[in-house]
């Protein structure tokens, strides 16, 4: 996928498959598989980093798991996210964190809101920088909005994220993340717009949709939130790896004669 498909996408009424990614290996099973485009989310900080939040995770440290990505998914169109308060600084501050992320391996970068962003959005379009907006909860914001919890449910408030995913298009964004708004709401948005928006938790009516790694793959079996549907129960699958290894380690099963020099 290259910029230019995500509105051909969206034109062509062809769904667009995102999933989150961090680390190397992940990422080239991920290359081999028909998933569309990768996301370096922050939420590394909390699936990668066991934080209780995305709010730790460093510009440095969103970079190393960009190329660590890039490395493992060279054929897969990458979103790297840039961390809590990295782009609301000077402008070239701004500009030098978008650039850090890009110079790691992607070819654009994901931001939280619309208020006080619309400049830099044009600026780094301007630059050369793709740029995916990000509405409904954000998590960076989440001290703000009291809680991992639906936006948008009320009418002014949904006039809001309709208005502000109307001033991302405006400003240059060439897709949109809707996470956890309700299922009207992301549907009446995705038809107002000409850009593609992407959901987690937003219902079908979205051009595409997101999950993170660990989330669809089953690996935390305490996460299970309403929206998410586990594709596997690698928690379990795991788990029961290396307990066989154990017990064969434990039981002198392992190595084997042919295992061994
Ligand atoms: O960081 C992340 O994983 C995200 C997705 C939830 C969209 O922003």
């Amino acid at each position: 996928m290259k910029i230019s498909d995500f509105r051909a996408y969206k034109a062509a009424l062809k769904k667009i498959s995102m999933v989150t990614c961090y680390d190397y290996t992940s990422a080239m099973i991920l290359n081999s598989s028909q998933i569309d485009c990768v996301l370096v989310g922050d939420s590394a900080a909390m699936t990668m980093h066991g934080h209780d939040s995305t709010l730790p995770i460093s510009v440095e440290q969103m970079s190393q798991h960009t190329a660590a990505v890039k490395r493992g998914a060279p054929s897969k169109f990458i979103v790297g996210d840039l961390p809590f308060l990295s782009y609301r600084k000077s402008l070239s501050e701004n500009v030098e964190a978008a650039g850090e992320i890009m110079r790691a391996g992607a070819q654009s970068v994901k931001l939280e809101g619309a208020r006080g962003n619309l400049e830099l959005i044009r600026h780094l379009v301007n630059s050369g920088i793709p740029v995916m907006g990000h509405l409904g909860l954000t998590p960076q914001s989440i001290h703000q909005i009291g809680g991992f919890k639906v936006q948008g449910k009320l009418p002014p408030d949904a006039e809001v994220i309709l208005d502000d995913s109307l001033a991302l298009q405006k400003a240059g964004c060439f897709a949109l993340v809707l996470e956890c708004v309700p299922q009207a709401l992301a549907q009446k948005i995705s038809e107002a717009l000409e850009i593609p928006t992407i959901g987690i938790g937003a219902g079908v009516g979205c051009d595409g949709q997101v999950l993170v790694w660990q989330d669809l793959l089953g690996m935390n079996p305490n996460f299970k939130p309403k929206f998410l549907r586990k594709y596997a129960d690698l928690h379990q699958v795991i788990q029961a790896a290396l307990n066989a290894y154990d017990q064969d380690v434990k039981g002198l099963k392992f190595p084997s004669k042919e295992e061994s020099y």
